[in-house]
């Protein structure tokens, strides 16, 4: 678990980076309805949690800076033994200044009263605009309330700031301590991909792999999803986000699954694809191997100080040159490139940041230039090629075959493959789906 050191580190970060006089406020995420009196399974904001590590909702995070003076406030739900039968546990008001390192802590019901005394000759507000348009709401309506005492002699806060402008670029760059969770994360996830391409077979549905998975994700320390498992069989996978996973797996035909644990709410992200029986066919291989191909020379363009788009342009330019290669394409690779002829086959980008969010913050570009790769950053490297099974550009034998295949890089000194240990090459797959789990 991260320290409580830890995530007050972080917070001193924000405060050096804080206009004096100003305040930061943060709100847990609200719980999601799911149908009837039934709820989502709960999720902090993932910003939230980066400041507190506090893993619950109907409260508020405040970050006081004021006359060169530093205050971290909670407000949350008290403790209360008849609804604590019924949903659990709360941390309470002491338990926020014991165990999460606030300075105060306050019912959540008394939020409305306290902002009057905490808005007091504050001039900036930094929040994250529109992350919960609920709660900017009530901010703002918490400011009017000030406003109206303009004539008592009472300045309103009049400086917005999204705190973003902050956070953002804390949370790209990532610490020692979140690498070493982001590697668990990765290795877990890693092992339940090689228990699912052993496992899977002609003839399941896709969700029977999903439960292989899910069933190795929580067995080795994960209690949730990054995201929503992708298991995509023929031609199911040339759609991105296919989260159905409800059709049988038939012979011949690729799978592709896309799946990553969360752990401590870090996520892995992880796609392989493979043949359902074991074995490629021609065609299939053709576009695998192009992929990888892809795949493996983006990862070898990354060096410190290379580019975003570099690692981008380098799949591009791969990809493109094999899909002529295959006649799946005709012309000239930079006129192609240029026209982009590949969105039939390739419509999406190769990669993003990874950490609290699997498409995690942080900005691709710099002072209008791609950002440089940079010792601390996570991310996923994504080639794909799908060729839909109603493509009448190309011959019928092509048609269905939909390819992903993905890993996680960390930049250290060197850079790190996070979940190398899932087969990608061809002979490596084979071989592993003929080993019984
Ligand atoms: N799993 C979503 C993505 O690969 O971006
Ligand atoms: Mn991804
Ligand atoms: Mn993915």
């Amino acid at each position: 678990m991260l320290s409580q050191s830890s995530f007050k580190a972080r917070r001193q970060k924000v405060f050096a980076q804080m206009h004096d006089n100003s305040i930061a406020v943060l709100s847990a995420a609200p719980l999601q309805h799911r149908n009837s009196d039934t709820e989502q399974p709960f999720r902090q904001d993932s910003y939230f949690y980066y400041l507190t590590g506090f893993d619950e909702t109907f409260a508020i995070a405040v970050l006081l800076k004021q006359a060169g003076k530093e205050k971290f406030i909670l407000f949350c739900q008290e403790r209360d033994p008849s609804a604590e039968q019924w949903t659990g546990s709360r941390a309470g008001i002491h338990g926020a200044m014991e165990h999460y390192g606030a300075d105060e802590a306050y019912s959540i019901s008394e939020a409305s009263l306290r902002f009057n005394a905490l808005f007091a000759d504050i001039q900036t507000i930094y929040f994250l605009i529109n992350n919960n348009p609920a709660f900017d709401k009530k901010l703002l309506s918490w400011v009017e309330t000030q406003r109206q005492k303009a004539r008592k002699g009472v300045d309103a806060p009049s400086k917005f700031i999204d705190l973003r402008l902050i956070l953002d670029e804390m949370r790209l760059f990532k610490t020692k301590e979140e690498i070493a969770i982001l590697s668990q994360t990765c290795e877990l996830s890693a092992h339940a991909h090689v228990q699912a391409m052993k496992n899977c077979k002609v003839g399941m549905y896709e969700y029977e792999v999903e439960a292989i998975l899910l069933y190795e994700f929580y067995r080795k320390g994960s209690r949730h999803v990054a995201y929503p498992c992708i298991v995509a069989a023929g031609n199911n996978a040339c759609v991105l986000h296919y989260t159905r996973n409800n059709s049988l797996i038939n012979d011949n035909e690729l799978v592709l699954v896309d799946a990553g644990a969360e752990l401590q709410g870090y996520a892995a992200d992880i796609t392989r694809t493979f043949p359902a029986n074991g074995r490629f066919t021609k065609e299939q291989q053709a576009i695998y191997e192009l992929v990888l191909a892809s795949q493996m020379a983006a990862i070898e363009a990354i060096t410190p100080q290379a580019t975003w788009d570099q690692m981008q342009n380098t799949i591009l330019q791969v990809l493109v040159q094999g899909l002529v290669d295959l006649g799946l394409l005709r012309g000239d690779v930079a006129t192609l490139i240029e026209e982009k002829a590949y969105l039939p086959f390739y419509m999406h980008n190769s990669g993003h940041w990874l950490g609290l969010d699997v498409h995690d913050v942080g900005h691709y570009k710099v002072n209008a230039g791609w950002r440089k790769l940079e010792k601390g950053m996570v991310f996923t490297v994504e080639p794909g090629l799908y060729i839909a099974h109603d493509n009448q550009q190309v011959a019928e034998k092509w048609r269905g075959i939909g390819v992903r295949i993905e890993d996680d890089i960390f930049i250290d000194d060197e850079v790190v493959v996070l979940t190398k240990d899932v087969p990608k090459t061809v002979e490596e797959i084979t071989k592993i789906m003929q080993t019984k789990a």
